[in-house]
């Protein structure tokens, strides 16, 4: 239970509607909830959250009180990941979703609209790494890149605007968007010229629709984070193929160099990235949108516009 208490404090507007339930909708508490008791609480969609910081943000969010979508391409790793939550004592169910499939999106929004009462928080998660010299780069990686990194935020937003606001039943209206950038979105460096520019993409991501959100005043916060190194497969891989490149004699080596570019002296784990979405999800950042945030362990600092392993 120390968690639910835990979650009043961190997912604040939907956790206070619960309250004013006849009862509270906790699973964990021991019986089926009807989806009527389950509408007024806090639900979180993370996309590509078979594993690294999807994964561990799906867990934070659940421990925090949200009934989590987890949604992957990959089937296995997304529902182990739910099942894994599901033991925990929270909720979460796993959907099937290939980010680059407007079909995907809009069958997943309709079914969370439909079984949750809709949406609160969206992460835009899923993203994919390329290393390789711009010059041998093909036109096909560059779909490839785009088509995850890209096209799936900007379908994450469309749909997920969608699923706060009209798509809403008896919820309050609402939500927060937080999209996955990275450091590589803020400076650039050479061999990942395609994820560099995908990433400055998602950088920008937040700001048109923090705009139109507050226009509209249709309560949605839209923000962006930009994690360093983070050790996760992706950044595992990171370090595996810079090391092929020749920036260390082995990947030790080669993540000791990287660890040089984080002046706090480490690399990140999943979990620093996760906590900073669950601020950024929760109403304890009710007052911040369009806003790039930095979890870099200061790496910006010794790199200028330009990375140098
Ligand atoms: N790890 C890092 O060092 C680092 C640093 C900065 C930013 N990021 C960003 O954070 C996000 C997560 O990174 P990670 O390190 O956890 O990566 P990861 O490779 O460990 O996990 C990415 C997940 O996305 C899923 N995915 C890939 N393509 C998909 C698609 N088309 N549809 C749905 N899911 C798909 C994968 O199956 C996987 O579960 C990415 O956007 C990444 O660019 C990572």
């Amino acid at each position: 239970m120390k968690a639910a208490r835990a979650a009043t404090g961190h997912l604040g507007r939907r956790t206070q509607a619960l309250r004013r339930g006849p009862e509270p909708a906790v699973r964990r508490r021991g019986r089926e909830e009807t989806a009527d008791e389950s509408s007024g609480r806090q639900s979180g969609f993370g996309l590509g959250s078979g594993q690294g910081i999807g994964a561990k943000t799906a867990e934070v969010l659940a421990e925090a009180g949200a009934v989590v979508v987890v949604t992957d391409i990959n089937e296995g790793t997304g529902k182990a990941v739910a099942e894994r939550i599901n033991a925990a004592g929270h909720r979460a169910l796993f959907l099937t979703l290939d980010v680059t499939q407007e079909a995907d999106w809009k069958a997943a929004m309709e079914r969370v609209c439909s079984e949750l009462g809709g949406l609160d928080v969206l992460v835009n998660n899923a993203g994919v790494e390329l290393i390789k010299p711009i010059a041998a780069l093909t036109l096909e990686d560059w779909h490839w890149i785009t088509g995850i990194n890209l096209d799936g935020v900007f379908l994450g937003t469309k749909y997920g605007i969608w699923a706060m606001t009209e798509g809403s039943t008896s919820r309050p209206k609402g939500g927060s968007i937080v999209n996955l950038s990275s450091i590589a979105g803020i400076i650039g460096s050479g061999f990942q010229s395609a994820y560099n520019m995908t990433k400055g993409g998602v950088r920008l991501s937040a700001n048109p629709p923090r705009t139109e959100c507050a226009a509209l005043q249709n309560g949605i916060r839209v923000n962006s984070v930009h994690p360093g190194v983070i050790q996760t497969p992706m950044g595992e891989h990171l370090l595996k193929e810079f090391t092929a490149l020749g920036f260390g004699a082995n990947v030790d080596e080669t993540r000791q160099r990287v660890r040089q570019l984080h002046p706090i002296g480490r690399l990140g784990e999943a979990i620093d990235v996760a906590k900073a979405i669950l601020y950024l999800a929760s109403d304890d950042s009710s007052f911040v949108t369009g806003r790039n945030w930095s979890w870099t362990g200061d790496s910006r600092r010794c790199e200028g516009e330009v990375c140098h392993l």
